[in-house]
């Protein structure tokens, strides 16, 4: 697959080591995470990768630490760039014969670096020049290896910035990677072009050909392929792409399991089958679904039911495709971030983690699975959407849970109250669209309350349940707070939630910010 130059990230444990390869990719280069393991005695993995550079994340151990990370000191003879930062600048001064020592104080937070050598990593700055930049560290460099030389200094710690430029091999003892570091994406910029010299050619448009071009290689010329179309941007990217490779040969399963919102099942099937012409099978399971949830009110044991009969219901249709021959591929939205936080940097034990609503099924029907997004970031993978011609309001569609409605139906899932949950959601997303402020927030719902109170609307007493509304701001969904929506906006959609949805009589805002709460009620 791969012509492009690959930057090869060392993970050392670092929380913010996602962050780096986030940084080099808006950079337009294409990087992978791999557990610092690879690295620690032999490099036969290293080398069978062939990265035109590598960066050292940070981490939270001690060099000289029982059981610390460690590095084959031949990682620095191999002539390839590369980048330590924390714990990595830390570990190559301690294998090259430097020494490292806790630092009298932790330092943690803002510091000012004074640019000394305006060379390497500094290429872009001046002499003399100060920059913002973050700490987080224990220890520090008490002693250069031979070789070595101050860049840059702070206050606290004066071998801040190191390099050697005979072997192109630089260290940072803050973290360029984090929005607290404002130039930091110069200073890894600069690593990238100035020293490693590489070329800023990934881009949506060469993923996506790339892509192309394997899944059509994995599958051979006569394999089937079928795919679980959710409605979500991830699914359905990943179901486009494949259709460019196999054409007729991928099948896209939709299954109405009577958990979607309103309108949700006739509008993705026509994006498909108009914009694509691509191979649908539409899959009315509704009955099979709200049988299987009669009497649950247990937020698990729903998720368990909705996953067995998904399961039961996707296998039975895909048996079907290819004239009966059944399909031997199954293709799956997973993005990046799926991947690699599931291979812990202590070692590659690289459990994929099956996090899709069609997890078990590959074992259950021994299928073979084609992940073409498993590379990418949700917003390098809403990119590759828009080369593939997927209509904006699909790409920029907010999450919604693959167990759907039913778990913001708290309480019993009943055909009524579903009906009572979709008119609301109506009213809430229109709302929020026709405001402005749908692409503004990461995701927004109602949320059905088994919570009866009592009201008055006209001359008549109400006794009808509760709607939470409910908007989040977040970047990736694991962290997120409440949305600071327009008062107007929200009495908007109280007052018509209330006049128009017959079994809600009161609204209440949802304040509350994850973690302690969650996005989801359940
Ligand atoms: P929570 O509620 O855990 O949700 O803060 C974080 C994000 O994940 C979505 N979510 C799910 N998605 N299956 C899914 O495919 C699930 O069971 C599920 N539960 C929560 C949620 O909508 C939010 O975007």
């Amino acid at each position: 697959m791969s012509q492009r130059e690959l930057v090869l990230i060392l993970d050392y444990g670092s929380q913010y080591t996602q962050l780096i390869a986030r940084r080099v990719r808006e950079q337009r280069v294409y990087c992978e995470i791999h557990p610092c393991t690879i690295a620690a005695s032999g490099l036969e993995k290293v080398k069978a990768l062939n990265p035109k550079a590598i960066i050292l994340s940070g981490g939270p151990s001690s060099v000289y630490g029982e059981g610390a990370p460690q590095v084959d000191p031949a990682l620095f003879e191999l002539g390839i760039p590369i980048l330590g930062i924390c714990y990595g600048v830390q570990l190559f001064a301690h294998v090259g014969g430097g020494r490292v020592a806790r630092a009298e104080a932790r330092e943690y937070g803002a510091a000012t670096v004074t640019i000394e050598k305006p060379e390497g990593i500094f290429h872009r700055f001046r002499a003399g020049e100060s920059i913002d930049v973050w700490m987080s560290h224990g220890d520090r460099i008490e002693a250069l290896p031979t070789g070595f030389r101050t860049i840059g200094q702070s206050g606290n710690t004066p071998f801040c910035a190191v390099g050697n430029p005979d072997k192109k091999i630089y260290g940072l003892q803050f973290h360029p990677e984090v929005a607290h570091t404002p130039r930091g994406a110069e200073i890894i910029g600069a690593f990238l072009f100035d020293v490693a010299h590489l070329t800023p050619s990934w881009t949506p448009g060469s993923f996506v050909e790339e892509s192309i071009a394997a899944v059509a290689k994995q599958v051979g010329p006569d394999g089937h392929a079928i795919c679980g179309l959710s409605g979500g941007v991830d699914s359905s990217v990943a179901a486009l792409l494949c259709h460019r490779a196999l054409g007729d040969r991928l099948t896209c399963i939709f299954v109405d399991n009577g958990l979607l919102r309103a309108g949700e099942f006739e509008q993705v099937q026509a994006m498909f089958r108009e914009n694509f012409h691509i191979k649908l099978v539409a899959v009315d399971a509704r009955r099979e679904f709200l049988d299987a949830l009669r009497g649950v009110t247990d937020p698990e044991k729903k998720r368990k039911a909705i996953g067995k009969i998904f399961i039961d219901v996707f296998e039975r249709e895909a048996k079907k495709v290819a004239e009966g021959d059944g399909a031997s591929f199954l293709v799956q939205g997973t993005l990046y971030p799926d991947v690699i936080e599931s291979v812990s940097f202590k070692g590659p034990s690289a459990v994929i983690k099956s996090h899709h609503n069609v997890g078990g099924l590959p074992e259950r029907m021994k299928l073979k699975l084609i992940e073409p997004l498993r590379e990418l970031f949700k917003d390098e993978a809403r990119a590759a959407g828009e080369v593939l011609g997927l209509p904006r309001s699909f790409i920029w569609r907010h999450p919604f849970p693959g167990p759907g409605l039913a778990i913001r139906c708290l309480g019993e899932v009943t055909d009524e109250r579903l009906a009572i949950l979709r008119k609301a959601d109506t009213i809430f997303l229109d709302e929020l669209r026709s405001s402005g402020q749908y692409d503004a927030v990461w995701q927004a719902f109602t949320t059905l309350l088994p919570v009866r109170s009592v009201g008055v609307m006209g001359d008549e007493r109400t006794y009808d349940e509760t709607c939470a509304v409910r908007a989040v701001t977040s970047s990736d969904g694991m962290t997120a707070d409440w949305a600071k929506l327009p008062y107007d906006l929200l009495a908007r959609v109280s007052t018509r939630i209330i006049n128009e949805v017959k079994g809600i009589n009161r609204v209440v805002y949802d304040i509350s910010s994850k973690p302690p709460a969650t996005i989801e009620w359940e």
